[in-house]
């Protein structure tokens, strides 16, 4: 990243109400410095999660790290949701174990997302080796996302409505939702999760559409196809699942979320690990593990409409690589005793330079007073050394604000910059990001 773009912010206000102002104005705190998904929120991004299941809840040096809200904004079950898990046969679902999962995000106040509805993988017996018509395959698809979205209406922040649809060489895979129904299966199951969940971001999720261009623009092709049929899709999940050294670029990883952005869809980083591929590592691979994973967070803290980050388990001693894919592994941010490894640390210290300068730039610039509203141009301006705690504005944009403005800004633990003033008498609000360029 060069310095001098670094040092660049750009600043946007928010449109924000008087009251909403007036209760984040006070008292400034600045950004909490420790934990992942603090750090990653000050910088601007809705969550760090991490997968998780309820075969690691009876493991007590394992949940503290969990439970720790610092850490983790946000779970997904790792395997409970799926198909072959939560409605093992027709009439039979099981939702305890789920149910667990998203209790213990609720009581440490984290994020749900809910993975997955529609996949060739983990499936009953009952679905994998039926006999389907197109209308009856159908029928139980409906039927599955209506039954599992609808216990879970309004707690999930996001579902994968259909996962890894997909070959690497972009065709379709042949998994007995393509073969009965086409392409079909994909409008049809994420017409249903929207009847059944209005409320819940549904993603299209796979995995190597970061390294083939092919899949990449298949992906699209899916993305478009629901989108022309006027069906709600709002996200795109990359699964992340990187090997050291062959982890792509930055430049290539925000060239494949824009992708999906300029489409109008939200992105996120859903299933990452990054696995070493010959054990034990080496310290050349271990600092290449620790730069992999910076350059993934770095690219997501690049595209304004990737909202966060999910680890597929936090520590090796949880992780699916090695019986996956024998011979590979080491994949996650944590050992398997727990120590956090040089990868953790160097994503820690780069999100909190980040944070240290300013976070990425969100929204458009907008400031209202109740009876009429002001339109800022975001403004890409020179950054002051220190961009936290109360802060002084540069002269340009003060002088924009001025009218504005009767007490000094302050900065927000997430990370945004709150200016509150009265202009003729009526409370006026604007809630800035500010942010660094990361080039
Ligand atoms: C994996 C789980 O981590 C394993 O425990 C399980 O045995 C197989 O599935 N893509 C996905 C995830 O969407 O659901 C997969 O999770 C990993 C690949």
């Amino acid at each position: 990243m060069a310095p001098v773009v670094r040092n660049l912010m750009i600043l946007s206000g928010l449109l924000v109400s008087a009251v909403g102002v007036a209760a984040q104005a006070t008292p400034p705190s600045p950004p909490t410095a420790q934990g992942l998904h603090s750090l990653f929120v000050a910088a601007g991004k809705l969550y760090w999660g991490t997968a998780i299941e309820t075969n690691n809840f009876n493991d007590s040096a394992y949940l503290a790290i969990a439970n720790n809200r610092n850490e983790f904004g946000m779970y997904v079950p790792e395997n409970s949701q799926k198909w072959e898990e939560i409605q093992p046969a027709l009439t039979d679902f099981e939702f305890t174990n789920p149910d667990a999962v998203l209790a213990r995000a609720r009581a440490n106040g984290q994020m749900f997302r809910c993975h997955t509805l529609t996949w060739h993988s983990q499936l009953p017996a009952f679905v994998a080796n039926g006999t389907w018509t197109r209308d009856t395959l159908a029928a139980v698809i409906v039927a599955h996302i209506t039954n599992v979205m609808t216990h879970y209406r309004g707690l999930c922040y996001a579902w994968d409505v259909v996962n890894e649809a997909l070959n690497d060489n972009g065709t379709f895979r042949n998994s007995v939702f393509f073969r009965t129904l086409g392409t079909d299966f994909i409008p049809l199951s994420f017409a249903a999760a929207s009847r059944a969940d209005p409320s819940a971001r549904l993603y299209y999720n796979d995995f190597n559409l970061e390294t083939s261009p092919r899949k990449a623009a298949a992906a699209v092709r899916i993305v478009q196809l629901v989108q022309a049929a006027n069906i709600p899709i709002h996200g795109l999940g990359f699964q992340a699942h990187f090997r050291v050294g062959q982890t792509p670029n930055r430049t290539s990883l925000i060239a494949t979320q824009n992708l999906f952005t300029t489409l109008g869809l939200e992105v996120a980083f859903s299933e990452l690990d990054i696995a070493h591929l010959s054990l034990p590592p080496n310290s050349t691979s271990i600092q290449r593990q620790s730069d992999d994973y910076v350059t993934v967070v770095s690219a997501c803290l690049a595209v304004p409409k990737c909202v966060g980050i999910t680890l597929w388990q936090f520590t090796d001693k949880y992780s699916w690589i090695p019986s996956t894919f024998p011979g590979l592994g080491d994949a996650c941010l944590y050992t398997s005793n727990f120590t956090k490894k040089p990868a953790y640390s160097a994503v820690s210290s780069f999100l909190q330079s980040v944070v240290a300068t300013a976070a990425p730039a969100q929204g458009t610039g907008r400031f209202a007073n109740g009876t009429g509203s002001k339109t800022v141009t975001p403004m890409v301006v020179a950054a002051p050394a220190t961009a936290t705690g109360v802060m002084t504005l540069p002269a340009d944009i003060a002088g924009e604000l001025a009218p504005f403005v009767t007490s000094p800004p302050v900065r927000t633990s997430a990370g945004a910059v709150v200016i509150v003033g009265k202009r003729k008498g009526v409370l006026v609000g604007v809630v800035v990001m500010v942010g660094a360029l990361l080039l």
